[in-house]
């Protein structure tokens, strides 16, 4: 076993006065590629965003490349794409612009050399989206626009990259191209910790599988088999077409 990326132990945190993760372990091990699964409002979103600050802890540890994250300072280590949301934001960035606000942590006081905006048009090329560079996000498509956060994350060449439903709202040829650049990070031997609905196309890529449910780790291990939104918890799914009076085909191994 190598050194663990990012752990949590016990960690629990609360929203408004809601218990939202009550005591959650995770381990993510240099270059493992582990999926975060569960049903809406299972706390996944809020695990990843306790790993990086966003959401106070109440009991527990989150260490980071072995330091407790209080103390951690080396953000360009870390790549992270938040769950999207449909808000508009304030004045529409272009996509050069974005992309290069993932590179800030690696320049000296915000000042942009040769070495950093390669690393933006690289970014750019790797999500396919370096014709586009000069286009105001706003004109871009979901799948698009999903494409330049991620390539945001990596501008900084992070090692550890965490992604939020990197796939929710992304259209089939986006979806390719996604799974294709988390393949190209992981042979470069990134570590990644992805939220997931379902497995879909990223299914070859990952190593093993964290269900939440309610606030807890249900299931730690191989990915499960054939999981799809039907299978997770929550989302137990009783077939249309089952016959009347039999046991109800409960699909997936954790429903
Ligand atoms: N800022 C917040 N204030 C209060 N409750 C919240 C907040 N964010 C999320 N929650 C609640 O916490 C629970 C877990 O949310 P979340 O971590 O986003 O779940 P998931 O990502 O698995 O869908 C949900 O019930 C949600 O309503
Ligand atoms: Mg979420």
């Amino acid at each position: 076993m190598t050194e663990p990326v990012i752990a949590l132990r016990g960690v629990r945190a609360e929203l408004g006065s809601r218990p939202v993760l009550r005591g959650i372990d995770l381990t993510v091990h240099r270059g493992e590629v582990v999926a975060l699964l569960g049903a809406n409002g299972s706390g996944k979103s809020t695990a990843v965003r306790s790993v990086i600050g966003q959401v106070p802890v109440s009991a527990g540890e989150v260490d980071l490349f072995g330091v407790p994250r209080r103390r951690f300072r080396d953000w360009a280590r870390v790549g992270y794409v938040p769950q999207r949301t449909t808000a508009a934001g304030g004045v529409p960035a272009t996509v050069t612009e974005v992309v290069s606000s993932g590179r800030l942590a690696r320049t000296r006081f915000g000042l942009f050399r040769r070495a950093d905006r390669e690393a933006v048009r690289q970014a750019l090329e790797l999500v396919g989206m370096a014709d586009r560079a000069k286009d105001s996000v706003d004109a871009l498509s979901g799948g698009q626009h999903q494409r330049v956060l991620i390539a945001r994350a990596l501008a900084a060449a992070p090692e550890l990259l965490i992604m939020d439903e990197p796939m929710a709202g992304v259209d089939l040829a986006s979806q390719a191209i996604l799974a294709d650049t988390l393949r190209h990070q992981v042979s470069e031997g990134a570590t990644v910790l992805l939220v997931l609905h379902e497995l879909g196309p990223l299914e070859p890529l990952i190593d093993r599988a964290v269900v939440l449910r309610d606030g807890c780790v249900l299931h730690d291990g191989p990915p499960p088999k054939a999981v799809g939104q039907h299978a997770l918890p929550g989302h137990d799914h009783v077939h249309p077409h089952a016959p009347a009076g039999t046991e109800p085909i409960r699909t997936g191994l954790l429903s």
